[in-house]
Formats: structure tokens, sequence, C-alpha cells
């Protein structure tokens, strides 16, 4: 099949979360599975797009509103990625070093949706499938069936919508709809939730599928989605859960070479003791004791803002015992705080703030536990990296954790699971690791043998993408 997948974001040419890694590997392993997969995202004034060779492959004009606008798309010369990967550019607003967090946000990813509906319409042939991701593509589907402009080639193209992230819907005001290409007025419902064109509803509402990315996102998501529950519930006929898988040739710590020490499950217990202790050097730990980390970013959807009181109440109450280490970025204030902590407990709690993609890697190798008291998390990879590695997962049970980690109490479990996002369901589960650490090592030497084992590579996940997209070719 032919697919092409639209998003904002594809690792390693821009990332700043799971999209990216998402939107980096699920396409490669559909490649290798036989299929002929493009990924066109903006092109941002990133690394990948200095170091690497490009040629022009279409150049149009298109306009958003009374604003005209010159567009160019360029391919990656040798498949590097194992897919063939397309950067549209819009001089003036896509060029520039961020993915997000510029003010004419919504004009940028308006005009680049224009732009890839502009690009298809020129094409030769039709693609089998459209793919798009989260809402700042969520308008596509919209487009390609009603905009005057496009429909006519567009309308029977099949397209598939995933959300990554619900809570993000790229809302505009409907004094922004001059600037929508001119669309079947009849159909402005489909733009519209609560008064606002809501790109998000509209991706829901117009793409001929929607999945979401783990089963049990899709179910929360009838009652807690940013104000779409009833959206959701609505058109749960189209709609699949189909969960995330990781990269594992990138994410494999027997090659990895961003770690210290490469290993196996042979040898977990010594190559992850390697890695602990040039981590706990790094940062003023003690190997001795059990490193507890936190990697993400430093959001109130992540549970971040549990971590300062979770972690100085830990500390106090397992008198120590413990070692914690945080990577992320995010809200100023828990910036702040999380830095300045590092004073206050030095020796048991340190912190990079900021954005490390090296450093990430070593955390997961070197680290023991892996925290995650997410309120919403619609799949969530970090717990299966961290799995991969050898590290145990201590997360809330929401979403694609739920769906990922099995409690040690369980039957061959593997992890530990806590109910609440609160700092006293934390540190409970801070007890338990310890217990797992100091008085069972023979459980815990098993369980990261085993969690290293578990299968969450692409292959399967990919497929069932394939089954959709043949279940809508007519
Ligand atoms: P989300 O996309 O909601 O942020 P995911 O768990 O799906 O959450 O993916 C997060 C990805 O971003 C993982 O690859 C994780 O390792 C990475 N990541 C998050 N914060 C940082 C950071 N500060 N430095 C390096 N990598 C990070
Ligand atoms: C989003 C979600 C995260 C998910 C990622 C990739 O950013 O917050 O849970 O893993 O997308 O799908």
């Amino acid at each position: 099949m032919e697919i092409l997948h639209v998003a904002a974001e594809c690792f390693p040419v821009a990332k700043v979360g799971g999209l990216g890694d998402v939107v980096g590997a699920l396409p490669k392993y559909q490649a290798r599975a036989g299929h002929f997969v493009k990924v066109i995202i903006p092109m941002y004034r990133t690394r990948f797009l200095y170091e690497n060779q490009w040629e022009l492959v279409h150049e149009g004009g298109q306009h958003i509103g009374p604003y005209h606008f010159h567009y160019s798309i360029i391919k990656e010369k040798t498949n590097k990625l194992g897919f063939d990967m397309y950067l549209l550019d819009i001089h003036g607003l896509l060029d520039r070093e961020k993915v997000y967090g510029y003010q004419d946000d919504t004009e940028r990813f308006l005009a680049f949706q224009v732009a890839v509906c502009d690009w298809l319409n020129k094409w030769q042939h039709k693609t089998d499938v459209v793919h798009c991701h989260d809402h700042h593509t969520g308008l596509i589907p919209f487009f390609m069936k009603y905009a005057l402009e496009f429909r006519q080639k567009l309308s029977d193209i099949p397209t598939v919508f995933t959300i990554h992230n619900a809570q993000y819907q790229g809302w505009m005001s409907w004094d922004k709809y001059y600037l929508l290409p001119p669309f079947d007025t009849w159909k402005w419902g489909m733009l519209d939730w609560d008064n606002m064109i809501n790109p998000l509803a509209a991706g829901i509402k117009s793409a001929w599928r929607v999945t979401t990315v783990s089963h049990s996102y899709l179910d929360e998501l009838k009652s807690n989605a940013n104000g779409l529950e009833k959206l959701f519930e609505y058109e749960k006929g189209k709609s699949t859960g189909i969960l995330n898988g990781i990269d594992t040739q990138i994410w494999n710590p027997e090659t990895d070479s961003l770690i210290v020490s490469n290993y196996n499950e042979e040898i977990v217990t010594e190559g992850k003791l390697k890695n602990k202790k040039e981590l706990a050097g790094h940062f003023g730990l003690d190997p001795q004791k059990p490193i507890i980390s936190f990697i993400g970013r430093l959001v109130g959807e992540k549970g971040a803002d549990l971590l300062p009181d979770a972690i100085s109440h830990a500390l106090y109450q397992y008198n120590g015992d413990i070692n914690f280490l945080v990577l992320g970025s995010g809200e100023p204030h828990l910036e702040h705080t999380l830095h300045e902590m590092k004073h206050r407990f030095s020796g048991f709690y340190n912190s990079y703030i900021g954005y490390h993609e090296p450093l990430s890697h070593l955390i997961y190798a070197g680290s023991d536990f892996l925290l995650m008291p997410s309120r919403v998390e619609p799949c969530g990879l970090n717990q299966m990296y961290a799995l991969r590695y050898g590290t145990i997962p201590m997360v809330r049970s929401v979403g694609g954790l739920k769906d990922t980690v099995k409690d040690m109490g369980e039957w061959q479990g593997f992890g530990i699971r806590f109910h609440q996002p609160s700092v006293w369901d934390i540190s409970y589960s801070v007890g338990r690791a310890l217990d797992l650490y100091y008085n069972r090592k023979e459980q815990f030497d098993w369980m990261k043998k085993f969690s290293m084992q578990i299968d969450h590579s692409w292959d399967k996940s990919a497929q069932q993408y394939i089954d959709l997209y043949k279940s809508l070719k007519s």
C-alpha cells in the first residue's frame, strides 16, 4: 500500500515528545513490511536538516485568506530513515528553530495543512491512505472532503486520524474563519465545537477512521476529554485503540551508543550497575541506593507538580534510603522548584532541567525505577523504554500505562502500579520499590530480566494500522 503520514514531529528530524518517536518509528516498520511509506512534516531549522542531503521535489503557491504564500517540498535523498521523508517549507512561517510555541502557531499549521492538501491535489495518482496525527493535522481530513478546491480529487482518499493527546485541540476563534480555504458552508458544523473552530474535533468528525494510542485511553476519553467527551461517545463506532510500540533498533541496550556499558538480559544486573555508577557519579548520588528517576514534560498532565512534595516526603519517610533524579522541562515554576531542590537534598536528589536526548538513554539504563505519576497518559513510551532497559516502571494506573504495566502483585507482574496521582500513593509505591530493592533481590533480578524480554516492538501495531487501512479500500 502507499501511505502518507502527516504530522508536526518526526524523530530524528524534529522531536518534542512521544509524537515524534511514533512518527519516526511506525512508518519505518510499515516500510519494512513492504509498504510504500511517506512522511511529511514542516521544515523547521533543526540539525537533521543541515546534516543531510535533500532534493527539491515540488513547489507551489497557496493562500490562507488574503495572505498568499509560496511553499516548497524537499525530500531526503538516501532513504536514511527507512521511509521517504519530506519537509515542507513556507518562508516566514515554518522556517523557525522550534516546533511549537510561537504566537502565530495557528497560521503556521493552517498554512502547512493547506499546502499539504495542495501538494496531494497535484499528484498524478491517488495514495491509498492519508494518516494524520494530532490536532496540527486535524483539518486535513476536513479539507480533503469539503474544501472546494480539493474535494473533487481528494474526497475519496481514505483518511485515518490518530489522537496522541486530546488535551491539546488547536482551538481558534471563528474570527479566523476567513483564513480557511473556501469550503462547502453547509459543513461548517464539522469544524465547530463549543462555538470555536476546533481542529481536533474536525479531525474526529471528518476522518474515515479515528484511532487513539491505547485502548484504555479511548475508554477514558468518553468521560475525560477536555470537553470532547460527547463527541468521543458519538463517534465510538469509527474509533479504535491501537497501542504504540517502540523502535527496538534505537532503544536497544545491547547496541545503544549513548550508554556507558552495553548489556542484554543475560548480564542485565552487571550491565545496569556500570551505567548506574556513571549516572550516580555524574549527579553526586550514591550507587548503593536505588535510583528512582522521572523523565518527561514538567506539566500537570504528567503529575510533575507532585514530584517536589513526593520526593521530599519519601526522603524523610524512608530516611534517605533512596536517590531521586529528574530530567525534564516545562512549566517555569516547576523547573525552578525542581532545580532549587538539589541544594536542599544534595546527595539524595538531583535534576537536569532541559531537553537532553543522550542523557535520557543513560537514565533509562542506569536507573532502578522509573516513576510516572501521570494524571493523563494516552500511551506513554517512557515505561516501555524503561522495561527494555530492565528498569522497573512505577506508574499510575491510567491510559496506556494501565495497558502496558502489570503490577508485581499479579501473576508474572513486573512493575509497580498505583491508583491516585497523589503524594501518598507515590510514597507508598516508593516503599514497595525499596522493599523489592533491599529485601527481595532475587525477585528484583528476575523482574529486570523478564521486563527486557517483553515485546513492545512496533511489528504488531504497525500491522494493525495496515489492516485498518485495508478495511477502508473500496
Ligand atoms: P509525551 O509525548 O506525552 O511527552 P511520551 O512518554 O509518549 O510522552 O514520550 C516522551 C518522549 O520524550 C520519550 O522519548 C522521552 O524519553 C522523551 N523526553 C521527554 N522529556 C525529555 C527530556 N527532558 N529530555 C530528553 N528526552 C525527553
Ligand atoms: C502523546 C501522549 C503520550 C503518547 C505520545 C505518543 O504525546 O501524551 O502518552 O505516548 O503522544 O503517542
